[in-house]
């Protein structure tokens, strides 16, 4: 079976945990859960979940339809730079440009880590062939780095930015970490736009939802990219170290060899896989309010899912 380096060398530098007899290796990086085409198709998949589709995609499509127009208030200007960060196949952006003014000029910057997501954000907005869509800019590039991606789009032309990051990616990322990457590049012109569910009741419940086998079908590419077959491995998810985990726990002893290193595997250890953290309203809006001096949050009607409007 052929291993993928990129997941190899992150299990390497990560290494383990001691767990009972067992170790807990730590892969969970959101980056890898869309690094091959069959990756990023599970991710696309999702949206035939019920669960998904109703409480994230169709509630985030709602969220900007029905705040078109404070939406055309923030973001429209003569020129700007549309950032959309961890684009996927661009159907948020196509939304964002079907409500913001025809007269807008929009320079369209797609940037993921997924060529195939790139691609297919591309050739959406291309099809829309909207007037107000000047030019296209995409970044096959890790959105850590918006710093260097403004460098090269801020220009007299276009001097503002609006940077989306949507589909609750953030939470699949230390928030802190990624808000502080995020912030410190922006002017106090550019806006931060960033759509993610908020915990209401207890914090982690609902773990069933989290098993359905949709997420294998996803998650297990990631643990085939380490050398293992579908039927040494078991998947399954569970609420630790104050976040949701899913984690595959070994049935088999197995050594893999690859780029000089030589990994020992044992029957019982477990791979963490993938992480969601799970927030409640004022600890979303604590997060923002450390990085940004101007933050409104347009919740939908249960509160359960927000589009938080960041300025410094
Ligand atoms: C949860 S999906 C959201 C996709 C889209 N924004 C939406 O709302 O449907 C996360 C997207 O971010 C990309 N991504 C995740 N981590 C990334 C990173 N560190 N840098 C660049 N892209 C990333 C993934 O490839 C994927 O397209």
């Amino acid at each position: 079976m052929k291993i993928n380096d990129i997941i190899f060398k992150k299990l390497v530098k990560r290494g383990y945990s001691i767990k009972g007899d067992n170790k807990s290796w730590d892969v969970s990086d959101s980056k890898l859960w869309y690094l091959t085409p069959e990756l990023s198709k599970g991710f696309l998949n999702l949206k035939k979940y019920l669960p998904y589709r109703i409480k994230v995609f169709d509630t985030e499509f709602t969220l900007i339809e029905k705040n078109a127009e404070k939406f055309r208030e923030v973001c429209d200007a003569d020129a700007f730079n549309l950032i959309d960060l961890g684009c996927g196949d661009g159907t948020k952006a196509e939304a964002f440009i079907k409500i913001l003014s025809k007269n807008s000029k929009i320079r369209y910057c797609p940037v993921d880590v997924s060529q195939y997501f790139i691609d297919q954000a591309i050739a959406r907005v291309k099809d829309l062939n909207y007037e107000n869509v000047a030019g296209i800019k995409p970044f096959l590039t890790d959105f850590k780095d918006l710093d260097d991606i403004i460098g090269i789009v801020r220009n007299s032309e276009y001097r503002r930015n609006v940077i989306l990051l949507l589909g609750e990616t953030i939470s699949t990322y230390e928030v802190n970490d990624l808000l502080y990457h995020l912030s410190d590049p922006l002017w106090k012109d550019d806006v931060l736009i960033v759509g993610n569910g908020y915990k209401v009741g207890d914090r982690f419940v609902e773990l069933g939802k989290y098993r359905d086998s949709l997420f294998n079908d996803w998650f297990i590419h990631i643990v085939k990219g380490l050398g293992f077959n579908d039927n040494e491995v078991k998947i399954d998810a569970r609420f630790a170290n104050g976040r949701l985990e899913w984690f595959y726990t070994l049935e088999v002893d197995k050594t893999i060899f690859h780029m000089d290193k030589t990994v020992n595997f044992k029957k019982g250890d477990e791979i963490v896989v993938a992480i969601q953290y799970k927030f409640y309203e004022n600890e979303w809006r604590e997060f923002y309010e450390l990085y940004f001096a101007d933050v409104e949050l347009l919740k939908d009607e249960d509160k359960e899912y927000a589009i938080a409007i960041c300025k410094k």
